[in-house]
């Protein structure tokens, strides 16, 4: 058996050094707050934004949920957007994706103040990840939960060769920037990549990010590497499960992330430690 990368065990030890840092500002008199919106009844993200929701309460960062129903309009999430920018009290805001169809998730995430733009999704943050480490700040959380889950686990990440299978501005494309500024040799494979095994095989780090349940198959990986799960997907049974076939794999490889406590548990985590950022941040404008 390979090791376990247990997300679920490193997010909780930094929701505790986060649950002090957070006691530590509310001694100075501020009180770190995230909004989260709402558009509409994903199922999936129904599921998420509980769970940051119960981290927050955990950590002692306020939390508020707004939710919208599926058909609001553009107009009124931006107008909610720009209030909250100019609201004092929000330290930190995300609109949870994927939104209903006729909102335009570009120019929503395009409204938010970069600098309460906790889930790192605006091109500010976005270009600043792209320069240097020093500049990941308010990096994405799913990527930025990716390498904290490695540093803890004591993987040196430079020189290796890095496959990334998805190029989503959520986890694919930052996560492949972000190994990248840690010195890896990195590949991105995507829906019109002709051939993934062949990339794949000879990978020391493999991250896949496709959404779709066991794409990634135990002879796709070399023996020894190390597999980061992104995938969170629903079977019929109403099991989850990543998009690794972590059972076919699990002897061969050398490290692995489990689906559920894997990456899930360190986006959340991320996305607090961001808040914590932000509020700091604002704190000294
Ligand atoms: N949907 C899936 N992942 C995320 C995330 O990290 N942030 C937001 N806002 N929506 C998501």
């Amino acid at each position: 058996m390979s090791t376990l990368l247990n997300g679920r065990e490193v997010a909780n030890s930094l929701l505790e050094e986060l649950r002090g840092e957070v006691e530590a500002l509310k001694a100075k008199g501020i009180l770190p707050k995230l909004v989260v919106l709402v558009a509409g009844q994903d199922p999936a993200s129904a599921v998420y934004v509980r769970h940051k929701e119960k981290a927050c309460a955990k950590v002692g960062i306020i939390s508020e949920k707004l939710d919208y129903p599926a058909d609001v309009s553009e107009e009124e999430i931006l107008k909610k957007i720009e209030e909250l920018n100019n609201d004092e009290s929000v330290n930190g805001m995300i609109v949870q994706l994927p939104l209903p169809d006729h909102i335009d998730a570009g120019k929503v995430i395009k409204a938010i103040n970069p600098y309460k733009d906790v889930d790192g999704f605006h091109a500010y943050n976005v270009g600043k990840m792209m320069l240097s480490k020093d500049f990941e700040d308010l990096a994405p959380c799913t990527p930025k939960g990716i390498t904290k889950i490695l540093d803890h686990y004591d993987v040196d990440i430079k020189g290796m060769e890095a496959v990334v299978i998805g190029r989503s501005n959520i986890v694919g494309k930052p996560i492949a920037n972000m190994l990248l500024n840690r010195s890896a040799t990195v590949t991105i494979c995507h829906r019109h990549t002709r051939d993934v095994a062949s990339h794949s095989r000879d990978a020391d780090l493999v991250v896949v990010a496709v959404g779709i349940p066991k794409f990634l198959k135990a002879d796709m990986v070399k023996e020894g590497a190390i597999i980061i799960d992104v995938g969170i997907n629903r079977l019929e049974d109403g099991s989850l499960c990543g998009d690794a076939d972590f059972d076919a794999m699990k002897d061969k490889v050398g490290m692995i992330t489990p689906v559920p406590r894997g990456v899930g548990p360190m986006t959340v985590a991320c996305l607090l430690m961001n808040t914590v950022t932000a509020a700091k941040k604002q704190a000294t404008l």
